[in-house]
C-alpha cells in the first residue's frame, strides 16, 4: 500500500513535470536594430522605430542588447503611443547635435516611456518570473523605439556602419504580471558654486498593489547622488525606505532595489537628486550638456494593469522641496550619501540580472 502509494506520487510528479514542459511559453525573438547606420558626429543620437501589431497583445519578458561599448554608449528603448517620426531612422538627440540630412524629432510623439537601458555592456536583462512588458493590441505601447547613442564615431571614418540594438524576447502567452515605469524628476535650478538638492513626490492614489523590482538614475555631469524612496505617511512621523540610490555618473542602467517592498494607494513616493556645481553660471534643467536633469526611473510589477500616472514631475528649486508637501523625518544624509566601504567603481560591476 504504502509502496503503491510512493509509485502514485513519483509518476504524479513526472506527469506534472511534463505537462509544465508542455506548457512552457513560446518564446520569441525579435530584432530592434539599428538599420546599418553611419553616424558622422561625435555626440550623436539615432532612433530607429517598430510598429507592433494593433490586433494582438504582446508579452516581452527579456531584453538581450547587441552592442560593444566601443561603438555606443548607451542604448535606451522606449514604449511609444505614437513614434516620434515616421523615417526609418532620424536625430533624436537629447543633448545632441543633429547630422545633416536626416530629420531630427523626439523619440516618441506621445506616450513616452523608457522600458530598457543599456550602458558600458551591461548583460541581458531577464524580467521577474511571470512579468513582462504588455505591448500592442489595446495598450499604450504601440511602438518600439530604440535610441542609440554614438558618443565617439572614429570607428566610422572607414565607411563601416553600425546595427547596435537590442534583441526582444516576447510571447503571446498572456503573463500574470506587467511591467511598468514610473518616472520622477524635477524641474528647477542650481546655483554657481553650490550644492543642490533637486525633489519630487507623489502620492499614489490608485487602488493597486506595486511591487518595485529595478531602478535606474538620470543626470549630466553635475549630479553625484539619487535616491528614491517609498514614504508612509504617518503622525507624527513620516516612515522612508529606500527603493535605491546610485551615483548617475555610473553606468545608466537598470539595477535591482535596494528593498523588496510594496507600494499602495495612500503611499507616497519620492527622489532627490543631489547636485554639485562648481561652475559660476547657473545651471538649469534641460537637454543639452549645458544644462541637467534629475531622474529616478522605478520600475514595477503588477498583477493589476499598470498605474496610469507615468510621471511624477516637481517644480525642483528653489521653488519645490520634499518640506513643501509636508514631508517629516527625512533621511537627510542616507538621501545624498552612497553606501561607504564600496567604491562607485565596485558598484558598476555588480551583476545587474534582476
Ligand atoms: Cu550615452
Ligand atoms: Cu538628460
Amino acid at each position: 500500500m504504502a509502496r503503491s502509494e510512493g509509485v502514485c506520487l513519483t509518476l504524479l510528479l513526472i506527469l506534472g513535470a511534463l505537462a509544465s514542459d508542455v506548457s512552457a511559453d513560446v518564446v520569441k525573438k525579435f530584432p530592434l536594430l539599428m538599420p546599418h547606420v553611419k553616424p558622422e558626429r561625435a555626440e550623436t543620437y539615432f532612433c530607429t522605430p517598430i510598429r507592433i501589431d494593433p490586433t494582438q497583445e504582446y508579452y516581452i519578458t527579456a531584453f538581450q542588447p547587441n552592442a560593444s561599448m566601443e561603438t555606443a554608449h548607451h542604448m535606451l528603448m522606449y514604449g511609444c503611443e505614437t513614434p516620434g517620426s515616421d523615417k526609418e531612422v532620424w536625430n533624436c538627440g537629447e543633448m545632441a547635435l543633429a547630422q545633416p540630412g536626416i530629420i531630427s524629432a523626439p523619440v516618441c510623439g506621445s506616450g513616452s516611456q523608457v522600458i530598457y537601458a543599456w550602458a558600458r555592456d551591461a548583460p541581458k536583462l531577464v524580467l521577474p518570473e511571470g512579468v513582462a512588458f504588455r505591448v500592442g493590441g489595446k495598450t499604450s505601447i504601440q511602438y518600439i523605439v530604440l535610441q542609440v547613442h554614438y558618443a565617439s564615431v572614429e570607428k566610422f571614418k572607414d565607411g563601416s556602419t553600425d546595427d547596435s540594438g537590442v534583441f526582444v524576447y516576447y510571447t503571446e502567452t498572456p503573463q500574470p504580471k506587467s511591467a511598468g515605469v514610473l518616472l520622477l524628476g524635477t524641474g528647477g535650478r542650481i546655483n554657481p558654486k553650490s550644492v543642490e538638492y533637486m525633489e519630487t513626490a507623489c502620492t499614489i492614489d490608485e487602488n493597486k498593489v506595486i511591487h518595485p523590482f529595478a531602478f535606474r538614475t538620470h543626470t549630466h555631469a553635475l549630479g553625484r547622488v539619487v535616491s528614491g524612496y517609498k514614504v508612509t505617511r504617518d503622525s507624527p512621523y513620516d516612515r522612508w525606505e529606500l527603493i535605491g540610490k546610485r551615483d548617475p555618473q555610473l553606468p545608466q542602467m537598470f539595477y535591482p532595489v535596494a528593498n523588496d517592498l510594496v507600494i499602495r494607494r495612500g503611499d507616497t513616493v519620492a527622489a532627490r537628486c543631489t547636485m554639485q556645481s562648481d561652475r559660476d553660471r547657473i545651471t538649469r534643467i534641460g537637454s543639452t550638456n549645458e544644462d541637467e536633469m534629475c531622474n529616478f526611473y522605478m520600475m514595477y510589477w503588477t498583477e493589476s494593469s499598470v498605474l496610469k500616472k507615468k510621471s511624477c514631475f516637481s517644480l525642483g528649486p528653489p521653488f519645490y522641496y520634499w518640506t513643501r508637501d509636508g514631508l517629516n523625518s527625512i533621511p537627510d544624509r542616507d538621501a545624498s550619501s552612497l553606501p561607504v566601504g564600496k567604491s562607485a567603481r565596485e558598484q558598476g560591476i555588480e551583476s545587474h540580472q534582476i
